[in-house]
């Protein structure tokens, strides 16, 4: 149940002994805990399962902390970031309290889940670090935006389903497959509602991802379809605070070239393979959690 899944985080919060930590934690918007839903869709209800989630969820909320420093991002989940209403500093050492305090807690539940979910946490953090380096010039190339979404995002939802395998006896190469075509998924269709949702949903301004210098799966296909000419237009564009009339020139340009259709076609593939896995695995309830991940908003 996702409500002893909360009621565990906040036990592991409040043994912390610490007031403002408590105060600062629960500012934090609680988001959708796919991650937890996974865990234990897959699993069942046990204590060992809950803890997993638990501690799965804490680290997924310590690298949003971070990552909302590192893309100065002034609002998550429609709502003011940690960083925006307490400086760098507070929403850096809460990602780390999250962090540690999470692992530790991982560290008592079993060998083989601690190994999957911390290399997970290297992935992240790799993947992290390519997202900077790749958005510090327009990336055309394919392969390195997938290996970075795969690091960034996918892997940690890899982990969880693999996780929730380990711990309900089951064969985890399916559920990894499964885990990792979700996220994936997850991320390229993050990086499209970036593309299509008005600023006020996002709760973020349009085509941020592109003013920081982040070109995801739509701009490096729209740039395989452009002119020479207009290639460079989009070009000189990257990293630049966008006027009206640039966002409306790239948003034609990507209806103009059904670049949406396309990058969400191949998010769909990737979801109904995972389908597919889950129908031969025998688990059809797991179909539900991957076909919200690609109806979100569309
Ligand atoms: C969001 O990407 C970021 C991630 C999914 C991973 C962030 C990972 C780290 C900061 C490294 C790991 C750190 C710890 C403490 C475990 P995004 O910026 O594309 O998505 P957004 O629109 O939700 O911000
Ligand atoms: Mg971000």
């Amino acid at each position: 149940m996702l409500s002893a899944v909360e009621r565990k985080i906040e036990q592991y919060i409040i043994e912390l002994d610490d007031r403002d930590v408590v105060r600062l934690y629960r500012k934090l918007p609680h988001g959708k805990r796919l991650r937890a839903k996974l865990i234990l869709k897959i699993a069942g209800n046990s204590l060992r399962v809950t803890k997993t989630a638990a501690t799965v969820e804490m680290i997924h909320a310590a690298s949003l902390l971070h990552d909302d420093v590192i893309d100065d991002a002034y609002t998550r989940r429609n709502q003011p970031s940690i960083n925006a209403l307490y400086g760098n500093k507070t929403a850096i050492m809460l990602g780390d309290i999250l962090y540690s305090k999470g692992f530790y807690e991982l560290n008592d539940i079993d060998k083989n889940v601690s190994k999957v979910i911390s290399n997970a946490v290297t992935q992240l953090s790799l993947g992290e670090l390519n997202d900077v380096t790749l958005s510090e010039s327009f990336n055309i190339d394919k392969s390195l935006y997938m290996k970075m979404i795969y690091q960034k995002t996918a892997s940690l939802i890899e982990a969880s389903s693999e996780a929730a395998a380990i711990l309900a006896g089951k064969r985890v190469e399916p559920y990894r497959i499964y885990g990792r075509n979700l996220g994936l998924a997850f991320q390229m269709i993050d990086d499209l509602l970036d593309i299509t949702s008005d600023s006020k949903t996002l709760g973020k301004p349009a085509l941020h991802d592109f003013v920081e210098g982040k070109t995801t799966l739509p701009y490096i296909y729209l740039y395989e379809k452009l002119s020479a000419d207009d290639r460079s237009r989009l070009v000189s564009l990257h990293a630049k605070r966008l006027s009206t009339k640039d966002q409306e020139w790239i948003k034609s340009q990507m209806h103009k070239y059904h670049i949406v259709e396309q990058s969400y076609g191949e998010a769909k593939q990737l979801i109904d393979e995972a389908i597919e896995l889950m129908q031969e695995a025998g688990e059809p309830a797991l179909s539900g959690i991957a076909k919200d991940m690609i109806d979100r908003s569309f």
